[in-house]
C-alpha cells in the first residue's frame, strides 16, 4: 500500500512538473534536418537595398525558374530589410501596405507555387539596420506571424541591440520559432562579433562570419564607424573557421556580388569558385531578371555548385601560397577532391603542378590527397572538360584575379 502511495505521489509530481515544463521550459535548439547542404537562393539587399516590393519579388521568383537557377539548386527567395510596415495595436507586425499590398501570405503562396521557398528578415534589436521595427520584445509574436505567412527562412540581424548578448538573443528567437512550430532556417547575422561559430551550431543553420560584403574584388570600404569588405578580404577572414562548419551549420561569408557589375568576368568566377570551395551559402545578390549570359553561366555552373553542395559538407582550406597563387583543397564524397588555384594578383600567373610529388593531409577531415597512390582523373569545372590524369604534370596560366578550378575523381 505504502509503495502504491509513493508511486502515486511521484507520478503526480511528475505530471505537475511536466506541466510546468511545458509552460516555462523553452527549446533553444534549432530545427534539425534543414540546410544539410549550404542554403542556395537569392536575397534582395546587395542590389536593391530598401527598394523592395511584391512586384519585384514575384518577378525574381519567375526569373529563378526561367533562368535555370531553380534547376541548378537555388531555392530561397529572401526579402531583406525594409519590407516592414507598422505593428498593430496588439503588436503584430504587418508589411508595408504600399509595397506589399497583397500581403506576405499571398507572396509566400506565389513563391511556393513555383516550387521555391520564401525568406524574410528581422533584427534582434528594437529596430532593424534600416530603421524598421525590430523583433526585440516581440520575438514569439513575430515567429507566429512568420509561421502563419508560410516563411521558410529568417535572416536575423544585429542592429540596435543595446545591452543584448548575442547567444541569448538568438536563442530567444530560436525558442520562438520552435514554439511557432514551422521549420524555418535561421540565418544568424551578427557579423561574427561574438564568435557565433562557437555557439551557433545548435541555435541556427548559418552564421555570418564578417561584416558586410562590398562590391569589389580586393578593397575595403571604410565608413569610419564600420567597414565593409571586398571579396578577398572576406575570404581571408574565414581562416581557422572550417572546423565549425558542417551539414546543418555553416559559416556564412555573406551574399554573392556576382553579376552586380563591379567585378570582371574572371573575378565573378573567382568569387563564385571560392564560395563553393568554402561551403558557403550561395545566396545570389544581383538582379536575376536581367542577367547577361556570362553571369548566368557563373551562377548556374552545376559542376561548381556540386562542389559547394557536396554531401560531406566539409569546408575547403587554403593549403599554400606561391607567387600570389593560392592553392585550396576541399575533400568531396567518394574520396574525390576539389582543387582550386586562385590568382590574387592582377597579372597572369603560370602554375606547374607535379601531382606525383603532391601529398596533402587534411587533419581536420582526416582525409589524404595522395595522387602518387591513386590515379585521379582531372576535370576543369569551368571549361567542363576532362584534362587528363595525375600521371602527367599540369601546366597552365591563370589570368589575373581568376581561378583554375579542378575536380579530381578516383
Ligand atoms: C546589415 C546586414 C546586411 C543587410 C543590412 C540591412 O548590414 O549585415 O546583410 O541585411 O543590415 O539593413
Amino acid at each position: 500500500m505504502k509503495k502504491v502511495l509513493i508511486t502515486i505521489i511521484l507520478f503526480t509530481v511528475h505530471i505537475i512538473g511536466f506541466g510546468q515544463g511545458n509552460n516555462y521550459v523553452q527549446n533553444y535548439k534549432k530545427f534539425e534536418g534543414l540546410a544539410l547542404t549550404p542554403p542556395m537562393g537569392w536575397n534582395s539587399w546587395n542590389k536593391f537595398a530598401c527598394n523592395v516590393d511584391e512586384k519585384l519579388i514575384r518577378e525574381i521568383a519567375d526569373a529563378m525558374v526561367s533562368t535555370g537557377m531553380k534547376d541548378a539548386g537555388y531555392t530561397y527567395i529572401n526579402i531583406d530589410d525594409c519590407w516592414h510596415g507598422e505593428r498593430d495595436s496588439l503588436g503584430f507586425i504587418h508589411p508595408d501596405p504600399k509595397r506589399f499590398p497583397s500581403g506576405m501570405k499571398a507572396l509566400a503562396d506565389y513563391i511556393h507555387s513555383k516550387g521555391l521557398k520564401m525568406g524574410i528578415y528581422s533584427d534582434a534589436g528594437s529596430q532593424t539596420c534600416g530603421g524598421r521595427p525590430g523583433s526585440r520584445g516581440y520575438e514569439f509574436q513575430d515567429a507566429q506571424t512568420y509561421a502563419k505567412w508560410g516563411i521558410d527562412y529568417l535572416k536575423y540581424d544585429w542592429c540596435n541591440t543595446e545591452s543584448l548578448k548575442a547567444e541569448g538573443a538568438y536563442k530567444t528567437i530560436t525558442a520562438a520559432l520552435r514554439k511557432a512550430g514551422r521549420p524555418i532556417v535561421l540565418s544568424i547575422c551578427e557579423w561574427g562579433n561574438d564568435k557565433p561559430w562557437e555557439w551557433g551550431a545548435s541555435v541556427g543553420h548559418l552564421w555570418r562570419t564578417t561584416g558586410d560584403i562590398y562590391n569589389c574584388f580586393d578593397c575595403i570600404n571604410d565608413h569610419v564607424s564600420w567597414k565593409s569588405w571586398g571579396v578577398m578580404q572576406i575570404l581571408d577572414k574565414q581562416d581557422r573557421l572550417r572546423e565549425y562548419a558542417g551539414p546543418g551549420h555553416w559559416n556564412d561569408p555573406d551574399m554573392l556580388e556576382v553579376g552586380n557589375g563591379k567585378l570582371s568576368e574572371g573575378e565573378d568566377r573567382a568569387h563564385f569558385s571560392m564560395w563553393a570551395m568554402i561551403a558557403a551559402p550561395l545566396i545570389a545578390g544581383n538582379d536575376i531578371r536581367k542577367m547577361d549570359r556570362k553571369t548566368i553561366e557563373v551562377l548556374t555552373n552545376k559542376e561548381v555548385i556540386a562542389v559547394n553542395q557536396d554531401s560531406l559538407g566539409i569546408q575547403g582550406f587554403r593549403h599554400s601560397i606561391k607567387d600570389s597563387v593560392e592553392t585550396w583543397y576541399k575533400p568531396l564524397k567518394n574520396g574525390n577532391w576539389a582543387v582550386c588555384y586562385l590568382n590574387r594578383s592582377k597579372s597572369p600567373k603560370p602554375v606547374s603542378i607535379n601531382w606525383q610529388q603532391t601529398a596533402v593531409a587534411d587533419n581536420f577531415a582526416k582525409r589524404g590527397f595522395l595522387p602518387n597512390q591513386t590515379n585521379y582523373s582531372i576535370r576543369n569545372v569551368w571549361t567542363k572538360k576532362m584534362i587528363g590524369d595525375v600521371k602527367k604534370d599540369l601546366k597552365a596560366v591563370i589570368p589575373g584575379h581568376d581561378v583554375l578550378m579542378l575536380v579530381l575523381a578516383k
